[in-house]
């Protein structure tokens, strides 16, 4: 049986990874999180899309019959050149939920928080204009908040701090749709609800990926369809480039108990 690689520069890539077991219960998945190269958000372009390159090279090595790049840096980075050189073999990247945004917005005003890179990306500008017509996009880059998240415990006052006057910006622009543009966001998308008040939508797109992942590997044939593994614990194996430990108490912390046991390698590439 062959695994399904997903990376992103670190534990945002959990967001995903968690939509993706739920929805494809048969499948087993390769994670790497590159911590050693976080955060994304604030690199040279050219550096991020070299780490798009070597980690997938790296994933394609390994066996992976298809690739999730859980980050939407690095999908904006570098999800055209890693197709160039993987023709044939499937990859599914992430970009923020500007579509699903402009349908749903009442006000006609979208909010949307992602990593400085994303916003300054020509992926994204693109993705902006084709909406254009039906929503007003406030793009708003959160430096920082992405090495708060990384944080285990989350240090939740001070991702607070970082957020709040962030979120009090789009609300005050008339905002009532705010999209997570950052797979690391949704760990705290309890916070951006509460700073945003009732009456404001908070969407993230993991599901959507494990949606788009599914009906991928169906066209290609590529979807298991025998019995699940009997463990969760066997349907991934996880991989950092960062610290194992820290990483492991992060994927207690945001994930659950039942990853207590989970093994984490370490990467070197
Ligand atoms: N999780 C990544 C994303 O979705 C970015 C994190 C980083 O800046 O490293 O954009």
């Amino acid at each position: 049986m062959k695994h399904v690689g997903v990376f992103d520069s670190g534990v945002g890539g959990l967001s995903v990874l968690k939509a993706l077991l739920g929805h494809l219960p048969m499948e087993q998945f390769d994670f790497v999180a590159d911590e050693r190269y976080l955060p994304y958000g604030d690199k040279p372009q050219h550096e991020i899309t070299d780490r798009v390159l070597t980690v997938s090279n790296w994933l394609r090595n390994q066996g992976c019959k298809a690739m999730v790049m859980a980050c939407n840096t690095a999908t904006a980075a570098g999800a055209n050149q890693a197709r160039a050189v993987h023709a044939h073999w499937p990859i599914v990247g992430i970009e923020p939920a500007v579509k699903p945004a402009s349908m749903m917005t009442r006000t006609g005003v979208v909010g949307i928080l992602a990593t400085t890179n994303t916003v300054a990306s020509e992926r994204f500008k693109t993705l902006v204009e084709r909406f254009d017509p039906l929503a007003k996009v406030i793009a708003q880059p959160c430096p920082g908040l992405v090495e708060l998240i990384e944080k285990s415990p989350l240090p939740r006052a001070d991702i607070e701090a970082l957020l709040n006057p962030v979120v009090a910006g789009l609300i005050q622009k008339k905002a009532d749709v705010i999209v997570l543009g950052c797979t690391h966001y949704p760990f705290v998308a309890d916070i951006i609800s509460d700073l945003a008040g009732p009456g404001v939508a908070v969407i993230e797109t993991g599901m959507p990926v494990a949606k788009q992942l599914k009906s991928r590997l169906e066209s290609e044939g590529l979807l298991w369809c025998k019995e699940p593994a009997a463990d969760l614990l066997d349907r991934v194996r996880f991989y950092t480039t960062g610290d194992p430990v820290a990483f492991k108490n992060k994927l207690v912390n945001l994930l659950g108990d039942e990853w207590a046991g989970a093994s984490i390698h370490f990467l070197t590439i």
